[in-house]
């Protein structure tokens, strides 16, 4: 079983982003699970002098979901030409992270038009020693479509789009765990 933690970098109350990690776990195919991450926005402002031996616990949950995951699933979006604090803000608490690097990332995207957000994104989570799969992305046109998951998932060009991304995640996992025995999730 291939277990993955979608993050949508939005908190808001029917984001496309999170609309579309919703739909992506209604197409997931047999033998993968994927999972909603909901905490980003009780997680605290990141202080390194909270991240020693002891961080709070919202952390310590999140970077065990992280560490039990395959491999993440990001959808965000862009605010300012960049990515939200809130999100930034949970990257933050990954950084020092044992759990976060070399996991394997698949970047979803609601808006062709946040491209900076995307980059950024990139630069980040490379920075961070993640493993972004250039198969298992997509940036589809989802801005003003209003779906809820259910219609998102039924509408022939996203699931096909979304199920082909899924289908490239769950290759390039099974892919890093044969290289690495033992050092996937
Ligand atoms: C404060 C704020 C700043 C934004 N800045 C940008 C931007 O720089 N570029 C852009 O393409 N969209 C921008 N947007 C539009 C959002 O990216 C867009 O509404 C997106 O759908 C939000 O994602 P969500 O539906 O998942 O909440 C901004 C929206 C907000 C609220």
């Amino acid at each position: 079983m291939i277990t993955l933690l979608a993050l949508s970098g939005s908190l808001r109350l029917g984001s496309s982003n999170t609309v579309l990690l919703e739909a992506a776990a209604l197409l997931a195919p047999a033998g993968m699970r994927i999972a909603a991450y909901d905490g980003i926005g009780s997680l605290p402002h990141f202080n390194p002098d909270l991240d020693g031996d002891n961080p709070p616990r919202s952390v310590m949950a999140l970077r065990h979901l992280v560490g039990a995951a395959d491999g993440l699933i990001i959808s965000c979006p862009e605010y300012a030409r960049g990515i939200p604090g809130s999100f930034k803000n949970a990257l933050d608490w990954l950084v020092g992270s044992s759990e976060f690097p070399g996991k394997p990332i698949a970047l979803f995207n609601a808006s062709p038009r946040a491209s900076d957000a995307q980059a950024a994104l990139r630069l980040v989570l490379t920075t961070m020693s993640a493993r972004i799969v250039e198969e298992a992305s997509i940036t589809l046109p989802l801005l003003a479509t209003r779906m809820d998951a259910a219609g998102m998932a039924g509408n022939v060009e996203i699931a096909a789009s979304v199920t082909a991304a899924l289908a490239a995640f769950a290759r390039a996992i099974e892919t890093f765990a044969q290289a690495e025995p033992g050092g996937s999730g």
